[in-house]
């Protein structure tokens, strides 16, 4: 067996076999996926207030075979789906990350599930470390663009269902129409490019810098693997981000979970903003 042949890829049967567990425990057809960073696992409360109404189902990652546990504190593994005010979604209450040892295929697995149930719009929340240093904490950083410094590309092995390798145009990774509606719900607000890395160390403060000078307003350890999956999917993309701490400067996880806690409050209503609008 090539290599090739084993790294998860579209119709090898993971995303398939997860989707339809999905598919025995609600009828719900998500319009969007959306992905929950660390510590924003109360953007659904917040979401459903906002929209006046949230009605559905939650499960255990470990309820559906083939979907790894996440293992990092602040992810719950949960997954939620259901309709938040009209629209129905599929919420993802933790990922997969590339650091936890996951092939960067699997960590895009979140995408390929929801673009089997349906989803033709993926949203990504991801905690990420300010690199331009006039942003402060609590900034939302709506995606424009992003640099993989991940040292990998989530694509590779893949072959798509007809056997062909996914030579995906990544010219516009994120949805214009998407940026300007979450930019114009929330404050304060930009609009910036994430520079993924590996980790699961943080930057070291010559790193930030390097970074910062290639053009990164903000840097995290994930939305890569899941944007460009969901890009070879035929997917809209919207990437949101949110400022915890300063890069390079001394920082420890704890510190971004309490900040991403704040952010929830943020995050889910620019959510319900964007969801009404598509
Ligand atoms: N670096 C990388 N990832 C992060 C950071 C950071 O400073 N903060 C939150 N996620």
């Amino acid at each position: 067996m090539t290599e090739a042949a084993w790294l998860p890829s579209p119709g090898d049967g993971i995303a398939e076999g997860i989707a339809a567990a999905i598919r025995e425990r609600t009828p719900v057809e998500p319009a969007a996926g959306v992905v929950l960073g660390s510590g924003l696992g109360r953007v659904i409360d917040i979401a459903g207030q906002a929209a006046g109404r949230s009605d559905g189902v939650e499960f255990s990652y470990e309820d559906l075979p083939g979907f790894p546990s996440p293992s990092v504190l602040g992810h719950a593994g949960r997954m939620w789906i259901g309709e938040l005010g009209e629209r129905p979604v599929v919420v993802f209450r933790g990922r997969l990350h590339f650091y936890e040892g996951h092939p960067m295929a699997l960590a895009a697995l979140t995408s390929r599930v929801a673009a089997l149930l349906g989803a033709r719009v993926m949203v990504l929340t991801a905690a990420a470390g300010a690199l331009d240093r006039a942003l402060d904490p609590g900034t939302l950083v709506v995606l424009r663009d992003h640099i993989n410094a991940m040292g990998e590309n989530p694509l590779r092995g893949w072959r798509m269902p007809d056997g062909s390798p996914p030579f995906v145009d990544l010219s516009q990774v994120y949805d214009p129409d998407l940026a300007a509606a979450a930019l114009a719900a929330a404050a304060p607000v930009v609009e910036g490019v994430y520079a993924a890395v590996s980790g699961p160390s943080y930057e070291t403060p010559a790193e930030s810098e390097s970074l910062r000078r290639a053009g990164g307003t903000v840097v995290g350890m994930s939305v890569v693997p899941e944007a460009v999956a969901a890009r070879a999917l035929g997917m809209r993309v919207l990437g949101l981000s949110f400022v915890t701490n300063a890069a390079g400067v001394q920082v420890s996880h704890e510190e971004v979970l309490v900040a991403s806690e704040t952010a929830s409050e943020a995050i889910g209503r620019v959510l319900v903003e964007v969801l009404g609008r598509f």
